[in-house]
């Protein structure tokens, strides 16, 4: 519910369960008030006290009041170029050289239903309302309009801003963050979700200092380093107590995330596209959108913000009709085969698959022009006939007749230079082409600034997936982006293409959408680099990372839990040793854990024993019977991150608490150990619950005290409990 009372002249933005208030002072500054567990209308802005601060400095308007500063006021849009010093949200260089903006409030709109951003991906859906703030820079003819969604329900708020040029030179934007967040508290703690290829978003939690932290990515994608969510909360806030604020930015491009404990000891979150080599001109008339962040707030620690923003990523970010639906548990080559098959393999693989219940056959790398290893022929979208005669058709024909769907595997953004795009069009690829260019897995990465190259894509891979009648398709993205610069844009607008590039594969993610409705498109970037909410606009699951090793993924995926659902990490059950760790683990528990997600297997079937065999048609059939768990189910942590133990616990319960999956993995093991018991979360206190082979027990119970676990008996054992509630119970 959006409340603006034109006598004081506050505006409320009130949720469910949170309250974000703001209010324009007597000179225009749009001040940010609170932001916390919901409140009425009080208005916060008494708790801004002025005070003369010695070296902050007063505003042309302040008429001599030195207690009145940019420095110290908590603000909803803060420009760099004036009197604050601490990290803004807008930097500019106007037509004089001049880069001290000075945004005024203007006035405000109300609207039901929520705010679009064309090209952007952004939160949708029913129950929305808009806000849109008009500030202006007279002197300087920019205006700048702030957006904020209030989705209630969801206890969900989103901003984006609009930038306009209403002057008469140029403007150029050198950074136009999406979201700043003001806490009146500096004594907070930065949790952000790190990493490397191979280990993506692994949660790490430290005391904000004075200054500036800060996590981000120059890579040209959101990055397996780092992660465009953050979140800030109390230094006592754990699972279930405690504030946290959660930052998402819903981008797959370069981002900037800062935090900065000031002076005076407040804090302040910046959020939104990396300023290194971000340039944008405006000419006169002109407007630029930043990209959409969300914000959400829970007063009972990470587990709530987690389900909020699970569920306002499954209801509101993901579309149909992937939105709540189950998926086909697939089988991929990759793992199985790499670059070594041909048609009669990869047909042997799909039939012993088709027999465990398997029901998408994916042909990864490797199916297409010249690829025989990784060193060339991206950009020759057309099907090997060599390793598959009769082409993909026949192939997928095949698989078919199996009763399974056929999936592809693609890399619509790379090109080789050993490859007959790349000796026909040397300039469709980032970076001068008389100049030297960065390889990164020998691969250069096509301008997808440019509509012209996106379009000889297109219509490549339309043949392709059209032929072949394609069920899913893998949208692989194997480099980060170097030189970058595109042949299509003069000198004084290469800052734009970092931009261009990610608005370029959200317009053509969108033409696949529209193109084929019910093909299932998954993200990947090199296993998870590129997982971002921007992602989760175009694709309803993204493969989490290369690294399928079950012990390893719990801290991939569970780290990944704190801003996304299940339902969009892709999960699968790969061969051991494993290929990154060599670990392993056993089949149980690489099953247990890949079924915390988009389910599926990489592995070669023919090679399992028959036993092993038994178990995985087991798991296959067992997940189709719980999906809805893990698709629609509200998800807890019952351990906790940040303290790690000797298991990772989690679990899924069905939103009337009927139905749970709990399961524990042990990381590390020893003679001698405790008998341990499980307690659960989630549960309905008042409901008994039928524990699958281990008799009835009530919720309360369950929580408070738990449930016994079976002595571990080897190496990352995992124990799985599936519960129902009892009737009348
Ligand atoms: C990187 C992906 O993460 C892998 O799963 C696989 O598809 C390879 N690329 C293929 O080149």
């Amino acid at each position: 519910m959006i409340i603006y009372d034109e006598t004081t002249g506050l505006i409320g933005l009130h949720t469910r369960h949170t309250t974000y208030q703001m209010k324009a002072d007597a000179r225009g500054v749009l001040l940010h008030t609170y932001y916390g567990p919901r409140i009425g209308q009080d208005d916060l802005s008494r708790l801004i006290r002025p005070a003369d601060r010695g070296f902050s400095a007063n505003p042309a308007d302040a008429g001599g009041d030195r207690r009145y500063s940019l420095d110290t006021l908590p603000q909803e849009y803060p420009c760099a170029g004036g009197g604050d010093m601490r990290v803004p949200a807008l930097e500019v260089a106007f037509a004089d050289g001049s880069a001290a903006p000075d945004l005024r409030f203007v006035g405000l709109e109300r609207r039901e239903g929520k705010y679009a951003l064309p090209g952007l991906p952004a939160f949708h859906g029913e129950g929305w309302e808009t806000l849109v703030v008009r500030l202006a820079d007279e002197a300087n003819g920019l205006r700048a309009e702030l957006y904020y969604g209030v989705a209630e329900e969801h206890d969900l708020i989103t901003r984006a801003v609009r930038f306009v040029n209403a002057g008469g030179g140029p403007v150029r934007l050198e950074r136009a963050m999406s979201l700043c967040l003001e806490l009146p508290e500096g004594d907070m703690d930065l949790v952000t979700f790190d990493g490397a290829y191979g280990m993506e978003r692994v949660p790490h939690r430290g005391t904000l200092r004075p200054g500036v932290q800060s996590v981000g990515s120059v890579r040209g994608a959101s990055s397996h380093q780092h992660n465009p969510f953050v979140v800030l909360c109390r230094p006592d806030t754990g699972e279930d107590h405690g504030l946290c604020y959660g930052a998402m930015l819903l981008y797959s491009g370069s981002f900037l995330a800062e935090a900065e404990r000031d002076q005076f000891d407040t804090a302040r979150l910046v959020l939104g596209i990396h300023p290194r080599r971000f340039s944008w001109t405006l000419a006169p008339g002109e407007s630029f959108t930043a990209p959409e962040a969300a914000l959400v707030c829970s007063g009972e620690g990470f587990g709530p913000m987690s389900r909020r923003l699970h569920r306002a990523i499954r209801e509101c970010l993901v579309r149909d009709p992937y939105a709540g639906r189950r998926r086909p548990v697939l089988i991929n080559s990759w793992e199985a085969a790499y670059f070594r098959f041909d048609a009669d393999t990869l047909l042997s693989m799909a039939e012993a698959a088709a027999a465990l219940g398997v029901e998408l056959f994916v042909l990864d790398d490797g199916w297409f022009g010249e690829r025989d290893c990784d060193r060339r022929a991206l950009g020759d979208w057309w099907v090997n006939e060599k390793k598959l005669p009769g082409g993909l058709t026949a192939l997928a024909e095949r698989v078919r007749a199996l009763g399974m769907r056929f999936g592809l595997w693609i890399e619509p953004e790379m090109i080789s230079e050993d490859s007959d795009l790349y000796r026909a069009h040397p300039d469709w690829a980032l970076g001068p082409a008389e100049k030297p260019r960065s390889r990164s897995r020998d691969q250069l990465v096509l301008d997808f600034s440019r509509a012209d190259v996106r379009e000889h894509v297109f219509q490549a891979l339309r043949a392709v997936i059209d032929g072949a009648d394609v069920d899913y398709i893998k949208w692989d993205m194997n480099r980060s982006l170097t030189e970058v610069w595109s042949a299509s844009l003069p000198a004084d607008r290469q800052g734009e293409v970092y931009h261009r590039y990610v608005l370029g594969v959200y317009e053509l993610l969108e033409r696949f959408r529209q193109t084929w409705p019910d093909m299932l498109i998954e993200g990947c970037a090199g296993g998870g680099g590129r997982f971002d909410a921007g992602m989760l606009y175009y694709v309803p699951q993204i493969w989490c990372s290369d690294n399928s090793d079950p012990i390893d993924r719990l801290f991939i995926q569970g780290g990944t839990s704190f801003a996304y659902p299940p339902s969009a990490m892709a999960a699968h059950v790969a061969p051991v040793p494993n290929a990154l760790n060599g670990r392993v683990a056993s089949l149980q528990t690489r099953g247990t854990v890949a079924m915390a997600g988009a389910f599926g297997y990489e592995l070669d079937p023919r090679s399992l024993t028959p036993e092993e065999r038994e178990t995985v048609r087991r798991q296959v059939e067992t997940y189709k019977q719980r999906w809805q768990l893990v698709y629609q189910g509200d998800y807890y942590r019952l351990t906790d991150f940040f303290r790690p133990g000797p298991y990772v616990a989690w679990a899924m319960v069905s939103p009337d608490r009927s139905r749970a999956l709990a399961c524990l993995v042990y990381t590390q093991n020893r003679a001698a150990g405790p008998l341990r018991t499980l307690c659960l979360k989630g549960l309905d206190p008042e409901k008994r619950y039928r524990v699958d082979g281990g008799g009835i027990w009530g919720g309360a119970a369950l929580m408070a005290a738990g449930y016994p676990l079976p002595p571990q008996t080897g190496d990352y054992d995992s124990v799985t409990l599936y519960l129902e509630a009892v009737k009348g119970g």
